[in-house]
């Protein structure tokens, strides 16, 4: 599929207003996405477990205008309230759009919209929030074209999904998603993306995340800034490159279930990531020294239980351990007897693997 596929040809229904309304997880990336060219399209191919209980929930209600209004009409509610200072992403998210959805400034909408989890939590919202609002949205074009085929929804809340933010991509469906082109990934692309199409050990069926909070404090570094880093950055080529290889790896471990194999990927992701903001200029070190400890306890834990404990890092200092469902209580007793210390007050969020994002009932 291209670009121009997802410009709606003129739509055969008219609706005058309605609400809708989904809830969409985050996802923790195992290969990195860290690099993007023009449109919001990755410069290597990523992939990522789906969460569970780290969600967005957002509803939109619309009302068709008079006439088409000059700028974007709409309101923003976040948690119940009026919240401004997210409006200027979603006026850009709506720009980047409007060629795919050219309705939008036929309504005026009321967004509202919800975290499971708190919002200074140091925790990304952009997948989970974007994906939300792009779910709304097509599920509005449905409306318009009620002709529109499940999996052709689907493409389309990820092709939009991305334009608002990359990693917002491979939130809508479960609960392994892969996006960007790879050669040995069949259907891959680097314009949505796609369930992990070939077999899954059941090692991996029920993976646990805990996260850790370490720093809930602002971002340091935005997503945009930290991908442009890897423009002009002395080890670009070579690091995209390593996501191909680490991909065609996993795929290999997927299938067999080699759990140790997998830790030296997903580790090695994580902290080649660190390592590229690290050695791009402006340089940055997003890690806290009780990151550090973290990983370290995690390590020693490994090598005197043989547990199959990993862990992996977004761009900050909060660390996702991650751990098989037959672990799961020897894990969680070690994250608790030992790990939670190094959390900003003590706190964590338990997260699991996730089936993707929902549509929630509307009553009237
Ligand atoms: C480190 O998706 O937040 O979490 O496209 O600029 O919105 P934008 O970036 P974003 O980047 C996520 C980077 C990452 C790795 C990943 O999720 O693959």
């Amino acid at each position: 599929m291209i670009e121009k596929d997802f410009i709606p040809s003129a739509y055969n229904h008219t609706i005058t207003e309605g609400k809708v309304s989904y809830k969409s997880p985050s996802n923790i990336a195992l290969v990195k996405y860290w690099g993007k060219k023009e449109n919001q399209l990755p410069q290597n191919p990523s992939i990522s477990f789906t969460l569970d209980a780290c969600a967005t929930t957002t509803k939109i209600s619309f009302k068709r205008l008079n006439k088409p209004s000059e700028e974007y009409s709409f309101d923003l509610l976040f948690e119940g309230n009026s919240k401004e200072d997210f409006k200027p992403k979603i006026k850009i998210f709506f720009t980047r759009i409007e060629v795919y959805l050219p309705f939008l400034k036929e309504y005026h909408f009321t967004i509202e919209t919800s975290n499971s989890f708190p919002h200074s939590s140091g925790i990304a919202s952009s997948a989970s929030g974007m994906s939300a609002l792009a779910l709304c949205l097509v599920a509005l074009e449905k409306q318009l074209n009620p002709e529109m085929s499940d999996d052709f929804f689907t493409k389309k809340v990820s092709f939009l999904a991305r334009l608002g933010s990359g990693s917002a991509c491979r939130s809508i469906e479960g609960d392994i998603v892969q996006w960007g082109n790879h050669e040995n990934t069949e259907g891959s692309s680097d314009l949505f993306g796609i369930k992990y199409p070939y077999k899954v050990h059941d090692n991996f069926k029920r993976f646990h995340d805990t996260i850790l909070l370490v720093d809930k404090g602002q971002k340091q570094v935005s997503s945009t800034v930290g991908h442009n880093l890897m423009h002009n950055h002395p080890f670009a080529t070579q690091r995209f490159k390593q996501a191909h290889e680490n991909l065609d790896k996993l795929i290999a471990v997927f299938e067999s279930g080699d759990l140790k194999e997998f830790i030296a990927i997903v580790e090695s992701e994580a902290l080649t990531l660190h390592a590229m903001m690290m050695t791009s200029m402006p340089n940055f070190i997003l890690m806290k020294p009780n990151t550090l400890e973290i990983i370290n306890k995690i390590w020693e834990f490994r090598e005197k239980s043989n547990s199959n404990v990993c862990f992996t890092l977004d761009a900050g200092a909060n660390v996702h351990v991650l751990y098989p469902e037959n672990e799961k209580d020897v894990v969680f007793q070690f994250i608790k007897d030992e790990l939670i210390g190094y959390c900003e007050n003590q706190q964590y969020i338990c997260d699991r693997i996730g089936f993707g994002a929902k549509q929630l009932k509307m009553n009237a």
